[in-house]
Formats: structure tokens, C-alpha cells, sequence
């Protein structure tokens, strides 16, 4: 029998943080200040193991999940990533199996991400400008590194290829033609991110929000579009189809237009605690039923219960007073 939520909303699409750390230091996800060398990640013990997420992503495929999406922080600095990838590829009924990713360890990677069974993935880029990127990741790390990292993903046949880049206002809404230039006609997908206020840590305002609606504004100027269907029930991009044919393009518009009525998401943190909402600042502790014995039957149920009772709509009510509620860091499960 399918579960559905208070608001008849399935569960469709599994996101896996397998790590809280990662190599850049954006300053709308992991803040310096924040995530210092001080600063405390969970350690080794805490995390699930392979062994672990393999076996409640079983479960959640039994009840409903057709997608699984590994995050981080940034995934593939888990050692041995590939491993779970072959694992998890292995699952009967999983449809779709993807990662989200800032692209920097994939020149290295991209292969052995694709033969351990991933089927595509999306990377992270927020400006094609050197200055501005290296001044939002906070890492030095070069343009040139990202697009030889999509690059070898490309080679490495992940497609289709989805490029993310978060707008604020006044840092890179001036990248935004660019990118859309720069991607059309190659086949990737770049998707337009509205800046969200997930975590409380980087001091998110709503003058910072560009509306993806100004965004297909500009580009249309440019480059006409026309709206596409959405691919599946639930996809969170809106997709803009090039009238000449070079592709789409999409915008991910989580503020001026929340989309929690169809929403089908949880997400898993990288030490088993489950949380229906980007936006929650409780989660469902499944690492402790993987750890005390539990039988899969029970695990199944204690998810079921855990559904049924959902009633997240973020997004939907999201007003000034609610920004500075506290909640989960995206570090922590992913975007
Ligand atoms: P596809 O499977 O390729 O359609 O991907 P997706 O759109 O689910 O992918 P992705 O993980 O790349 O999501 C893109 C961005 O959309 C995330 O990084 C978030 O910023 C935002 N996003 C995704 N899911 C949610 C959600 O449930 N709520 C909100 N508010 N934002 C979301
Ligand atoms: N608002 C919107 N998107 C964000 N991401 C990280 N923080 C935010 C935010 N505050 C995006 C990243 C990446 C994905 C994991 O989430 O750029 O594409
Ligand atoms: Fe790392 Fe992605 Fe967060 Fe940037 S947005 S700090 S790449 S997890
Ligand atoms: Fe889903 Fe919460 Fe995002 Fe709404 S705000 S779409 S309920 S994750």
C-alpha cells in the first residue's frame, strides 16, 4: 500500500548525505567564520556505515523511493565512495540513481563514479568569472578546475549533465547571461538556483533573492525560450526550452514560487537522522533502529509512521518572521 503525508504527498525521492565536510568553504553554505578548523564534523563512528545506508535505502525502495540522491556536504570526498555507489546501484526497482556535486574531484573521479554504476549528476557552479567564484567557494579553487570536472563527466557518459548555480543579488546575478551562453548547445542542463534561506547561518534577506522570473526574462531577451513540461510529478526545476534548439535551461524557483504541494523529498544526514524538510530542525533517528537490533520490518514501519505524519510546507509559509527559526544546516543534508 503507497504511504502518503497529511497533504497526500508520496515518497518518491531519497537524498543521502554521506558526509558533513566538504572542500570549499561557500559562503552561503559553510561559512569560514562558521566552519572553521575549530569547527566540529561528526566523527568517523557516528556516520553511517555503507553497510547502513545500503540497508535503509532498501527499505525506503520497498516503500515507495525511485530516486536516490548522494550529498554532502560534498560526496566524493567520503573515502571510497564508489563502493556505495556499486551498492546502492544494485537495488531492484531504483530508478534513478544521481549525485550532486562541486565538480572538483571529478577529473579524478568521474570514471570510476560511472563504472560503479551512477547514472548522471549534477555539479555545482556559481560564476565563470575566476574572482567571483573563488570569492563565493572560498577555496581558491579555479573555474578551469569545475569545467574540466563537468568535462570529464561528460567523457565518462553521466548525462545528462546538470549544472547548479545559486543567484544572489549583487555577487553573481551579472554571471547569469554568461552562463547561459556558455552553456547552450552543449547538452548539459544548467538549472537557476534562487537563493534559499536553509540553515541560520549565512545571514540570508530576501533583497538577496533574484525571482527566477527575472532570470527567464533576461535570457529570453537574448535567447528566446518557451516553457517545456516537467519530466516527472514533483520535478522541482521549471524547465525553459531554447526556441533555436540549443537545449534548456531551468530555473529552481523555491521562493517565489515554493513547490511543497509536490513535494516527495526526504533526506537522510550523514549520521542516520531523517529529515522530511530542508527547512526542519528535528530528525527521525534512524541510525539508532539500524543499531539496536530492529528488524527491517520495523524500520519499514517506524518510516511509514514517520510519513504519514508529515506536514512540511516550508517554503509555502516562509515569511520574515520565520527566517531566523532555528534549522538544519544544507551542509549537513545536503542541498
Ligand atoms: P533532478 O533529479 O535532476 O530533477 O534534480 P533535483 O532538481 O531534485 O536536483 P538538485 O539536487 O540538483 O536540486 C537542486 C536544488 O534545488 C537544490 O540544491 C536545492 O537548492 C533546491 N531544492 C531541491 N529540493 C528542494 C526542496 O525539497 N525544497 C526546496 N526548498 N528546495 C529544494
Ligand atoms: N540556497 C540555494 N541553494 C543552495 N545550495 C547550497 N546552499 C544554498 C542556498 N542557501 C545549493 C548548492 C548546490 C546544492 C547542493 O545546493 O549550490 O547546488
Ligand atoms: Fe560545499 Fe556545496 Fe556547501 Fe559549497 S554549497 S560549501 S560546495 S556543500
Ligand atoms: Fe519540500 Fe520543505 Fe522544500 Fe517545501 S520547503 S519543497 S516541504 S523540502
Amino acid at each position: 500500500m503507497k504511504t502518503v503525508d497529511t497533504l497526500n504527498r508520496p515518497l518518491r525521492d531519497l537524498r543521502i548525505s554521506v558526509t558533513d565536510r566538504c572542500n570549499f568553504r561557500c559562503t552561503y553554505c559553510m561559512p569560514r567564520e562558521v566552519f572553521g578548523k575549530d569547527f566540529a564534523f561528526l566523527p568517523h563512528k557516528e556516520l553511517l556505515t555503507f553497510e547502513e545506508i545500503t540497508r535503509l535505502a532498501r527499505i525506503f525502495v520497498a516503500n515507495g523511493v525511485e530516486k536516490l540522491r548522494l550529498t554532502g556536504g560534498e560526496p566524493t570526498v567520503r573515502k571510497d565512495i564508489e563502493k556505495l555507489i556499486t551498492m546502492l546501484a544494485s537495488l531492484e526497482d531504483l530508478k534513478d540513481l544521481t549525485l550532486t556535486t562541486n565538480g572538483s574531484t571529478l577529473t579524478k573521479k568521474a570514471q570510476a563514479l560511472k563504472e560503479a554504476g551512477l547514472d548522471r549528476i549534477t555539479v555545482s557552479l556559481d560564476s565563470l568569472d575566476d574572482e567571483v567564484f573563488k570569492s563565493m567557494n572560498d577555496a581558491d579553487f579555479p573555474v578551469q578546475g569545475v569545467l574540466d570536472g563537468i568535462e570529464a563527466a561528460s567523457e565518462a557518459g553521466l548525462h545528462p549533465i546538470k549544472i547548479n548555480m545559486v543567484v544572489r543579488r549583487g555577487v553573481n546575478d551579472k554571471d547569469i547571461l554568461d552562463m547561459a551562453g556558455f552553456f547552450r548547445g552543449t547538452g548539459h542542463i544548467l538549472r537557476f538556483i534562487e537563493y534559499m534561506d536553509v540553515g541560520s547561518t549565512n545571514g540570508w534577506r530576501m533583497n538577496d533573492v533574484v525571482p527566477a522570473a527575472e532570470i527567464v526574462n533576461a535570457i529570453n531577451e537574448v535567447w528566446p525560450v518557451e516553457p517545456a513540461d516537467a519530466n516527472y510529478f514533483g520535478e522541482v526545476a521549471e524547465r525553459w526550452r531554447y526556441k533555436d534548439g540549443a537545449g534548456e535551461v531551468g530555473v529552481i524557483a523555491s521562493v517565489t514560487q515554493a513547490f511543497c504541494r509536490d513535494c516527495t523529498r526526504a533526506r537522510l544526514s550523514a549520521d542516520g537522522k531523517l529529515y522530511t524538510c530542508l527547512f526542519s530542525n528535528f530528525g527521525y533517528d534512524f541510525r539508532k533502529l539500524l543499531r539496536d537490533g530492529s528488524a527491517d520490518e520495523e524500520i519499514a514501519e517506524y518510516l511509514r509512521s514517520v510519513w504519514r505524519i508529515r506536514d512540511d510546507r516550508y517554503s509555502e509559509l516562509r515569511s520574515e518572521q520565520t527566517i531566523d527559526l532555528p534549522k538544519v544546516e544544507m551542509s549537513f543534508i545536503g542541498g
